[in-house]
């Protein structure tokens, strides 16, 4: 985290607000990598480049595409789950585990809408504090498995989930000086 806050403010001086707002999509998916070496510079481009407008977008604009897609992943994780409840050969440990995905995933969204107003706002920290909030989601939900000893009903969605919500961090620490 000190070197992210070292790292952003030495941008700031050096280039100043500006060159920062005109920085290329492929400029910050390397930025993103340099600072978290589990963010996946292919997995950033390819996340953010279906979204036409992330071509142009300032860090804060690319913060909040981010975070939209991340809200669309949490959205369909929460799809899944809901016809996986349909089950009614499903274990009780398994329903019981599908039920706090399910509440992790609804604080999720929710962490990630008011992300998006923090930074609109203008508020980076208040906005790393709900995309941190958000981020947990997936995670609590793998852990609920493992702790329950049983195999993860939704790996695919916790994991992707993870990834684009960390992406969005990854984004937004780049705003913070
Ligand atoms: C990005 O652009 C929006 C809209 O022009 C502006 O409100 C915001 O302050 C800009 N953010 C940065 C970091 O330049
Ligand atoms: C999940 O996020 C990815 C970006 O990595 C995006 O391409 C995809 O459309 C999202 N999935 C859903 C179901 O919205
Ligand atoms: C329903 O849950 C049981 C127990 O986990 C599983 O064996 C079965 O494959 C599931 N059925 C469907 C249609 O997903």
């Amino acid at each position: 985290m000190k070197s992210i806050i070292l790292f952003a403010s030495a941008l700031v001086l050096i280039l100043g607000n500006s060159a920062f707002a005109s920085a290329s999509l492929e400029d910050t998916c390397k930025k993103v990598q340099a600072e978290d070496p589990d963010a996946k510079y292919e997995f950033c481009v390819t996340s953010l480049q279906v979204v036409p407008e992330s071509r142009t977008a300032n860090l804060s604009q690319l913060t909040i595409i981010t975070t939209q897609l991340s809200i669309k992943n949490y959205t369909h994780a929460l799809g899944v789950i809901a016809q996986l409840l349909k089950n009614h050969s499903l274990s009780h440990l398994q329903r019981e585990v599908l039920e706090t995905c399910q509440e992790e995933y609804n604080l999720g969204v929710d962490a990630n809408k008011q992300a998006i107003e923090d930074v609109k706002a203008g508020d980076i920290f208040s906005a790393l504090s709900s995309l941190s909030a958000a981020s947990v989601a997936p995670v609590d939900c793998e852990d609920a498995f493992s702790e329950g000893k049983e195999a993860s009903l939704l790996p695919r969605e916790d994991d992707l989930a993870s990834k684009i919500s960390n992406l969005a961090l990854g984004i937004l620490a780049l705003l913070k000086s």
